[in-house]
């Protein structure tokens, strides 16, 4: 065989479902899930991010199932969870914890058949002066009874106290270092879900 007849194998696409747990319109968060899809589309083969909005989500409430069934934009969060290869969490600290919208999403996708099952799943936060850790922790322990699987590193907590300049004013990530090591835990998410597979 010629030389210049191999060809790279092209990787598997990997679709990434990313929630923002930040409804804010400036989100420093979904400023991430943004670069987090830019990054990839430029410069990481085989990875897709999509951004999926937790917005229109009801208050969890079991009242709203019927017959195994939930209400319809539930359900299409619901499938778009399942359609996806792995997660990506970015989310604000609120009272040390996980924010509440975010809870909300991830209940509802835990509802019988839980959605979220073996999945590979990566977490990123910009907070206050914590930076994100207890929230970040907190999700890793609702993760173990949903049996997502965590990427342990690297991390990325990001203290988001103005003034600073990872972020412009409407909230779009500008710092080249924060990016870069938002890369790095994209790849390491990608061939942590190619390993689980
Ligand atoms: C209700 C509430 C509670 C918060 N609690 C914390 C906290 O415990 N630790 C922290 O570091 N930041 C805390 N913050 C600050 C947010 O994490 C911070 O403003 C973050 O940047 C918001 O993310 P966003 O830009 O994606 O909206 C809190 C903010 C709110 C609104």
């Amino acid at each position: 065989m010629a030389a210049n007849s191999i060809t790279t194998p092209t990787p598997a696409l990997l679709k990434v479902a990313a929630l923002c747990g930040s409804l804010r319109r400036a989100s420093r968060n979904r400023a991430l899930i943004r670069c987090a899809i830019e990054i990839c589309n430029e410069s990481i083969p085989g990875l897709k991010v999509e951004f999926i909005d937790i917005e229109p989500l009801p208050f969890v409430n079991t009242d709203l199932e019927k017959d195994g069934t939930y209400p319809p934009v539930v359900e299409a969060f619901r499938q778009k969870i399942l359609e996806a290869d792995c997660i990506l969490f970015a989310s604000p600290e609120y009272n040390y914890s996980v924010s509440a919208p975010l809870k909300n999403a991830i209940d509802w996708a835990s509802r019988p058949p839980n959605v979220w099952a073996d999945k590979a799943a990566a977490i990123v936060s910009a907070a206050g002066g914590s930076g994100g850790k207890r929230s970040q922790y907190h999700i890793r322990q609702i993760g173990v009874f949903l049996d997502l699987h965590f990427i342990n590193k690297p991390e990325l907590f990001i203290a988001a106290k103005p003034p600073q300049s990872f972020f412009d004013n409407d909230g779009n990530v500008i710092d080249p270092d924060i990016k870069e090591r938002l890369k790095k835990i994209l790849l390491s998410l990608q061939a942590f879900t190619l390993r689980l597979r």
